[in-house]
């Protein structure tokens, strides 16, 4: 696996993949979750790159950016073992470099949810993304659904902007007893945890009331009191949406996804599933 950092070294490593090349990008602290999208590469390209910028355009403040887990020696270990041809780890600096001063912003989609709880995240995902894109100018990128705002965004900007990469959704991965894997899990205390495993159950809960054929309304209200009562002290929200527009649904309709964001102790979650 090459190794390159600045955009010099990366542009003789990309003229040196021949045939389909696969993009991962990623924030690092690499866990299941991020190697099922490097395998799901694997599957879908003759050559795979895999990404890892921690993003400072994407937090805001008092977020969680500088004390962002970074285990770069182990990541890298990770994706060389999954079989990765290439590792793209740039600096601020390389990604952002003096009078850089332009940003994307995807409107409608972007809007609502993430985009209301953490205003410019947004901005500063679809000005990573465009430029790790345009940088690497892979024939497909891999994205979770885990962040399933983030990937309706993804798909609106790779349209829109003509970038011309495919985009592929992977399905989320769980621990065994539900949680959806995510590099903040790390914060977690023991304790919280335990009571984290409320979202995955009060989205499920959710999801079999809506088709048992309770009112969405109600359906939505039950899994919050599921939430507060697990240990979440703040909801930012818990919806039932269109699966494209990420609009709001009062009544089940067409493809649909229930989503939610709270927080237990200091740390924010956020899941969602197919309704
Ligand atoms: P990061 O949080 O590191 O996630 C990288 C990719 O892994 C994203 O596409 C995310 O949806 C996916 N992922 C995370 N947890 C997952 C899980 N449990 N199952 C399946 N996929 C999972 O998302 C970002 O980084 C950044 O916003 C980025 C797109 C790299 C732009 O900076």
């Amino acid at each position: 696996m090459q190794i390159v950092r600045n955009s010099e070294e990366l542009a003789r490593a990309r003229a040196s993949l021949t045939g389909q090349l696969a993009l991962v990008p990623t924030m690092g602290a690499l866990h299941a979750g991020h190697m099922a999208l490097v395998s799901e590469a694997r599957k879908r390209a003759d050559k795979v790159a895999a990404s890892i910028f921690v993003n400072p355009a994407q937090f805001g403040e008092g977020e969680d950016f500088g004390c962002y887990p970074r285990r770069e020696n182990e990541d890298a270990r990770m994706l060389e073992e999954a079989g990765c041809d290439l590792l793209w780890m740039p600096t601020v600096r390389d990604v952002y470099p003096e009078g850089f001063a332009t940003k994307v912003s995807v409107t409608g989609v972007s809007e609502r949810w993430e985009g209301e709880a953490r205003p410019g995240h947004f901005d500063g995902v679809a000005t990573v993304v465009a430029k790790l894109l345009l940088s690497v100018r892979p024939h497909v990128a891999l994205f979770g659904e885990k962040d399933f705002q983030q990937l309706a965004v993804i798909r609106r900007l790779v349209a829109d902007l003509n970038i011309g990469a495919r985009i592929v959704g992977v399905p989320t991965v769980r621990e065994p007893d539900g949680l959806a894997l995510s590099s903040r899990n790390a914060y977690l205390s023991t304790e919280e945890r335990q009571e984290a495993l409320a979202l995955p159950r009060a989205l499920e809960a959710a999801r079999d009331a809506i088709r048992g054929g309770t009112p969405v309304f109600e359906a939505l209200h039950n899994a919050r009191a599921l939430l507060r009562d697990g240990g979440f002290s703040r909801i930012d929200y818990l919806a039932l949406v269109d699966a494209a527009t990420l609009e709001p649904l009062d009544r089940p309709e067409g493809e649909m996804r229930l989503i939610a964001a709270a927080v237990i102790g200091t740390t924010r979650l956020i899941d969602n599933l197919s309704a």
